[in-house]
């Protein structure tokens, strides 16, 4: 059995979906590694440590190949390539790119999206919701950091003391969860809100203080699942008369708040921007679902009477070896759900909860439930 790590086409995505330690884990599986040149390079991962690990690196390492592992979803010219029936697992994007499924359904092969991956305990260790949210709310402080024109932590000097950044935290899932234990190590005075009471207890456990609307809709505001629900307009803007008093008195706002399959809820206005000290940051790493900032702009850092809007997409590739590291372990925990360890052969077990969650086409047909074609 062969697997192939693909070079990502897109200029912009610096990750890769294997690591050597993950090819040495394959090779002891009895399964054969393949990478395209230069496909770590982004990552801190030449081909020769490929090499070391055990893989082979050739230009067509994709032909043949039985499962070709990527970042992201691939194009037209990368499906070209490969065998008609082989297992192509990446972040795939689905929602709202139904012309895309279809398009890896004519090419024959099987996608799997890893971001469908049910949030079970056995599937904790192949979560890239959490391996890459977990980074990039680390790498949302660091970005404040570096746009931030002073010290987080608190400094008493000779020539004066440097107060501690104020840090308030909007959204406190799997990033805002690290980006308070990231803005705290550093030393600010941190604050948190989300719409989830379950948070409460882990905001405070990471010594910040939690600031919500603590009525019955706020107790009622997680679904089964353990994540959020649109919350209604009267509660959205008890929300936002609560926040808008914190928010002027903040040095650094980072923004995560999501809510699965709609539009990024909008927290911070412009008129709340406006009522924070120039210098002020804020980070919005719900940009690629629409902003929970009014007046984020993707890739940019915007600039409102001295306050700065930071809205780079894609955090996690920007602590690309990290990120690397950390979801080619979690292509590696569902690999081996798909190979059958005495024949070393692919075995993928169609009715695993796992495989259904994820398997978007087979056969050259779209297969899961929530992307059926829409009949004409
Ligand atoms: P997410 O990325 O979907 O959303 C981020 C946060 O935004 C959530 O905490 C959500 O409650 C919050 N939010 C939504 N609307 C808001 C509003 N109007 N104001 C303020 N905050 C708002 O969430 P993520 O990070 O994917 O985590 C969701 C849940 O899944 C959490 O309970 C987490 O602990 C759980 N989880 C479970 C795992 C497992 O069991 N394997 C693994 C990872 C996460």
């Amino acid at each position: 059995m062969k697997i192939a790590v693909a070079k990502e086409i897109d200029p912009s995505e610096p990750r890769v979906a294997a690591s050597p330690d993950t090819v040495k884990k394959f090779k002891a599986l009895g399964v054969d590694i393949a990478v395209e040149p230069g496909a770590g390079v982004k990552s801190g991962m030449p081909d020769s440590e490929f090499t070391a690990a055990g893989a082979t690196v050739s230009a067509d390492a994709v032909k043949d190949a039985d499962i070709v592992i990527k970042v992201k979803r691939p194009e037209a010219s990368e499906l070209a390539k490969y065998k008609r029936g082989a297992l192509v697992i990446a972040i795939m994007d689905p929602y709202g790119n139904d012309a895309a499924i279809k398009m890896m359904a004519d090419a024959g092969i099987s996608a799997f999206a890893m971001e469908l991956m049910p949030r079970i305990t056995r599937a904790q260790v192949m979560d890239v919701l959490s391996s890459q949210a977990n980074l990039a709310g680390y790498r949302a402080v660091i970005e404040a950091a570096e746009a931030f024109g002073r010290a987080f932590p608190m400094m008493m000097t000779a020539a004066g003391t440097v107060p501690a950044a104020k840090v308030f935290v909007m959204g406190v899932g799997v990033a805002g969860l690290q980006a308070i234990a990231t803005a705290r190590r550093l030393g600010a005075v941190v604050t948190a809100t989300d719409v989830r009471p379950a948070t409460k207890e882990q905001v405070e456990s990471l010594g910040a203080k939690f600031l919500a609307v603590e009525d019955e809709e706020f107790k009622n505001a997680q679904t089964a699942g353990g994540y959020a629900k649109e919350m209604s307009k009267e509660y959205q803007a008890k929300q936002a008369a609560l926040t808008a008093e914190h928010i002027k008195k903040q040095d650094i706002i980072i923004t995560t708040a999501l809510i699965p399959g709609r539009p990024a809820p909008r927290l911070v206005t412009t008129e709340m921007v406006k009522s924070m000290k120039p210098g002020s940051v804020l980070v919005d790493l719900a940009v690629e679902r629409g902003g929970n900032v009014e007046g984020v702009r993707s890739g940019e850092t915007a600039d409102i009477d001295g306050v700065k809007i930071v809205g780079f997409p894609n955090l996690a590739s920007r602590v690309a070896a990290s990120a690397s590291s950390l979801y080619a372990r979690n292509l590696l925990s569902f690999i081996e759900t798909l190979i059958d360890k005495s024949t070393k052969a692919l075995a993928v077990n169609w009715d695993d909860e796992l495989v259904k969650a994820t398997a978007l086409t087979k056969d050259g047909a779209v297969i899961h439930p929530n992307f059926q074609p829409k009949s004409a």
